[in-house]
């Protein structure tokens, strides 16, 4: 079994890498390996001339039909996802998507935009034959930190919502042992009543000094 990421960012010290990366030890730690790709890793000429013959793309294409789950971040720019995330989502063949289990993660400088992932990514995977969709999960960076040395401040109830992500992720890989998990998308295959993107259910911090975790970015 494996998964990919692919990170819609292209931003030097990236918040929505900071969160894959954190999601993808989450993962790890419970035996899934991960492999994460963003449009740095290719020729940027090659993405926007859409050369399908370029190695690169041939790769992806086919790291894509080879992942069981497919883990799709952005960050918000101007109110939707990323232009560069839409260059790799363009060169996905035709029902790319189809029998994976897809996750859209989105990272914002507010809560505005919180049904974005919802309403923009879920009709591009439906449209790439996805049909096992799982609850988006929208975080707000603002509310990760990075102190003087360079580290991240994860707060709890962020970690805790990618480890509900993750959770659903190996319930969705494991049905037969995972009944009482929903994953929870809008095509899932199960009749659930609809619930929002993750960001909107924070847990309430009874606790003012809410403990925070530090985490280093891989790349
Ligand atoms: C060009 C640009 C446009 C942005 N537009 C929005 C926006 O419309 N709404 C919002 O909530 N945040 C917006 N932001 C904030 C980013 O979504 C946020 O900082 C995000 O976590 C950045 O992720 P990154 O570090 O991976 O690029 C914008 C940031 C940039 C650089």
């Amino acid at each position: 079994m494996s998964a990919l990421f692919i990170s819609g960012s292209t931003s030097l010290h990236s918040k929505t890498d900071i969160v894959l990366n954190i999601l993808q030890q989450e993962l790890a730690e419970q035996g899934l390996a991960s492999e994460r790709l963003s449009p740095r890793d290719f020729e940027p000429s090659a993405l926007i001339n859409l050369n399908f013959s370029d190695a690169a793309i041939i790769r992806f294409q086919r790291k894509v039909q080879q992942a069981q789950v497919i883990v799709i971040g952005t960050p918000i720019y101007q109110a939707s996802f990323s232009g560069s995330l839409k260059l790799l989502l363009d060169v996905i063949p035709e029902r790319g998507l189809h029998h994976k289990i897809v996750l859209a993660l989105a990272t914002a400088g507010s809560d505005s935009h919180l049904l974005v992932p919802d309403y923009t990514l879920k009709p591009i995977f439906s449209a790439l034959g996805a049909t096992h969709l799982l609850r988006s999960l929208y975080v707000n960076s603002r509310e990760i930190t990075v102190t003087p040395n360079g580290e991240y401040l994860i707060p709890d109830p962020i970690r805790a919502r990618l480890q509900d992500s993750a959770a659903q992720i190996i319930a969705a890989l494991n049905p037969e042992h995972s009944a009482h998990l929903d994953p929870g998308g809008l095509t899932g295959s199960r009749a659930e009543p609809w619930q929002p993107a993750v960001g909107l259910n924070k847990p309430p911090t009874h606790n003012p000094t809410v403990q925070l975790q530090t985490v280093a970015l891989q790349r």
